[in-house]
């Protein structure tokens, strides 16, 4: 603000206060008539003009000043296209580009009119916005970037997890298998025994006197375990078939994870079944460690990509699970209400104070060992929640246990369900 006043004459209407004030603006302003020719400009106008057109900055360029009044203002005019006054009338404001190059210089014009003053008076401030747009547009493509960039590392973080509780979900799988195997095998057995009394009754009958191998069938009998086969083995078949419904839950569950669902339209899910199957994805690292107790009250279906949801479920409870010692409790609830629905997963863990309670969803913010947390999933649980519209709660005692409550809409605002059946 410390150029040097305008020297050109002022309109004579004006007091010397308007006419410093304008002088000093650094807009550049030209007043015009009511044909839009150009009646006055300021001294900021004028360096706007030398610098568009020599393309450098000469503020105290005497020269500048010296210029007979409204020259500036009619060469600012001259660069106008056709049809940018009207569309400034009309919005008050155009921007757009006036000369080719590299980048395109690009002029905006903010336009003021007082059509009740006699005569109309019009004030046109001329900017060269060319740096600021330029600026804009690097913006738009860093947070383009950026958006791409959250979108690569929520997937890689959903991998990390996965892998990190593959193991967990190998041994799940293992030991069903395991059993059903070793069931496979006795089963295996009992056939043999069950064949071989065929064989002997089939003997019987093919004797002209079948009743003379009555004691021979009972020993036989006896001898091959039947009594204890016909109780043995309708547990073994049902367990067995428990144990590979229990492994074809898990790979469904798991299919649920790995489901990319980003760019589709959220459907209608049913929550509770989500918590259930997450539940049974991360059970190999809790079992040992936590008594579940669960508090489930109806809930309608929510709209959401319901892998996501699972995947802020699953994190939540790997964290419940960790922030507990030795052993204790995670109770799970669920509950809805005014057009909201909720999960909480509160923990009998260790707590946090206050000020780790103000960064938990900083990302990177961990207060666990090297190798055991990155410090993203509450990051990226926020960021999860935060694109359905709901929200996180936490309250925690520290040495008593923490909740988490996730609270999510029924409905998405602006109505993001798909026409698909629910759950597909
Ligand atoms: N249930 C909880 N009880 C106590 N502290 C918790 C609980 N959940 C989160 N925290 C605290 O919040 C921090 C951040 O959690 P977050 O899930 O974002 O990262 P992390 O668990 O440390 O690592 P990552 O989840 O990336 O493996 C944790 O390090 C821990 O200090
Ligand atoms: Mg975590």
């Amino acid at each position: 603000m410390n150029q040097p006043p305008d020297a050109s004459p002022e309109p004579t209407a004006w007091s010397a206060d308007a006419r410093w004030a304008l002088a000093m603006a650094d807009a550049a302003v030209v007043l015009l008539d009511p044909d839009a020719t150009a009646r006055h400009e300021n001294a900021a106008a004028r360096r706007l003009v030398r610098r568009l057109a020599n393309a450098v900055d000469v503020p105290d360029d005497p020269s500048v000043s010296a210029w007979p009044a409204g020259e500036a203002a009619r060469e600012l005019l001259a660069l106008v296209p056709d049809g940018a006054w009207d569309s400034a009338c009309v919005d008050g404001r155009w921007r757009g580009q006036v000369s080719a190059g590299n980048p395109p210089l690009l002029l905006e014009i903010k336009l003021f009119c007082d059509l009740a003053a006699s005569p109309a008076r019009r004030l046109a401030v001329f900017g060269d916005v060319t740096a600021r747009v330029e600026r804009e547009d690097e913006l738009q493509r860093a947070q383009k970037k950026l958006a791409g960039t959250r979108e690569q590392l929520l997937q890689a973080e959903k991998m990390a997890s996965i892998g990190q509780l593959a193991a967990g979900v190998a041994h799940e799988i293992n030991n069903p298998i395991g059993y059903v195997h070793s069931n496979l095998g006795t089963l295996q057995e009992y056939t043999g025994a069950l064949f071989g009394l065929i064989d002997a009754y089939a003997e019987a009958m093919a004797d002209g006197d079948p009743a003379s191998h009555r004691e021979a069938l009972a020993a036989a009998r006896e001898q091959l375990d039947i009594d204890f086969i016909t109780g043995d083995l309708p547990p073994l078949l049902k367990e067995s078939r428990e144990g590979i419904e229990r492994v074809t839950r898990i790979v469904r569950d798991l299919k649920d994870f790995s489901h990319v669902e980003r760019d589709a339209p959220m459907r209608p899910a049913d929550l509770q079944q989500g918590l259930e199957s997450t539940l049974n994805i991360v059970w190999n690292d809790l079992k040992y460690k936590a008594r579940i107790e669960k508090h489930f009250a109806p809930m309608p279906p929510v709209e959401c990509h319901r892998s996501e949801i699972n995947q802020v479920l699953m994190n939540l409870l790997i964290n419940a699970g960790q922030a507990i010692d030795e052993r204790g409790t995670i109770v799970l609830a669920t509950g809805a209400g005014d057009g909201e629905a909720w999960i909480s997963i509160s923990d009998s863990g260790c707590g946090m104070p206050q000020e780790v309670i103000d960064r938990i969803f900083d990302p990177f913010f961990t207060t666990k060992p090297v190798g055991r947390g990155t410090g993203l999933g509450l990051a990226i649980c926020y960021g999860i929640i935060a694109k359905h519209h709901g929200r996180i709660e936490v309250s925690s005692t520290l040495g008593v246990g923490s909740t988490f409550r996730v609270v999510l809409p029924v409905a998405q605002p602006g109505g993001a369900t798909a026409t698909d059946p629910p759950g597909g």
